[in-house]
């Protein structure tokens, strides 16, 4: 593995609640390849999660920040300047929360206020944090910006419920913020689609064994694991990555390719 390809670039990487969160991951592999950064998470998740580990095992100050709240964003923004010493060169966006997935609301009768909440958590934040730094001049010339998504977002899953929405939005202000970002100041910023990942979030969703086990088995290469996704994104922080932006990536094991896989076509031997 290559080592050091983030030597020198400063970051900033929301949503770390325990050792299972993708953005855990991707945190301990940007530390092994060199970069600083700071970490981030709404100040309730704080308290429930394991974050001052991560901080200890990576070197990096904790800023709260509710990635919904401007006033935290711009502070985010300012104290993560501060204390790494400059700009801004990578940002990680991996944040989802549905108040109607929490309270097992079917999709046709979602709770609409919830349903602003959910967009406004998931996918709104994102345009928040990028319009933030945007203004504030934040990040570096090139820097790369990378969101988590779901392949929700293009086709019907059932049991995703309203993030479905949240993920279509935040893969098209990715494309959107994207070209004005890119224009402004050559910022890539992408979008990655992971598998089903067994993590706070993921398992929060009803049926979430059962679907992990279906996509297993559509996968040639098997489920991404938080791991792989991890590597992924860091190499879309490095510079090996800095003509691809706009882009929604599948990191999914070839699932968004398949049509039926032979493992599951034996489970309908008639
Ligand atoms: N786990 C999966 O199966 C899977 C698959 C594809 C994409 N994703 C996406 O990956 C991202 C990370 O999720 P994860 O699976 O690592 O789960 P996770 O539960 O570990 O992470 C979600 C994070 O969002 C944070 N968050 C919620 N509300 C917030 C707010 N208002 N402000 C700031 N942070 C807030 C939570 O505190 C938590 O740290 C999410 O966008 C999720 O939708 C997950």
């Amino acid at each position: 593995m290559a080592q050091d390809i983030l030597k020198g670039k400063r970051g900033i990487i929301t949503g770390a609640l325990d050792e299972n969160s993708i953005a855990w991951k991707v945190a301990e592999k940007a530390h092994q390849q060199g970069a600083m950064f700071t970490l981030t998470n709404a100040p309730i998740a704080m308290r429930m999660g394991q974050i001052n580990k991560l901080a200890e095992l990576t070197g990096s100050q904790i800023i709260p920040a509710d990635a919904t709240n401007m006033d935290d964003i711009k502070n985010l923004y300012e104290k993560s300047i501060d204390v790494l010493g400059g700009k801004i060169d990578f940002v990680l966006h991996s944040i989802g929360m549905s108040p109607n997935v929490r309270k097992n609301i079917p999709y046709t009768e979602l709770n609409y206020d919830f349903y602003n909440k959910s967009l406004d958590v998931s996918a709104i934040s994102l345009h928040k944090m990028l319009s933030s730094a945007y203004k504030m001049d934040a990040l570096n010339e090139e820097a790369s910006v990378v969101a988590l998504s779901y392949i929700a977002a293009q086709r019907a899953y059932p049991f995703y419920n309203d993030m479905a929405e949240a993920k279509a939005m935040l893969e098209s202000i990715v494309r959107s913020f994207g070209y004005h970002y890119g224009k402004a100041k050559k910022v890539r910023i992408n979008s990655v689609s992971q598998s089903p990942t067994k993590t706070t979030a993921g398992t929060g969703i009803k049926g979430f064994d059962d679907f992990f086990n279906f996509a297993e088995s559509l996968s040639p290469l098997g489920n991404a694991s938080a791991e792989s996704c991890a590597d992924f994104c860091v190499a879309l922080f490095s510079d090996m990555c800095k003509m691809i932006t706009m882009q929604n990536i599948f990191h999914d094991g070839g699932y968004s390719n398949t049509g039926v896989s032979m493992e599951a076509m034996e489970k309908f031997k008639s």
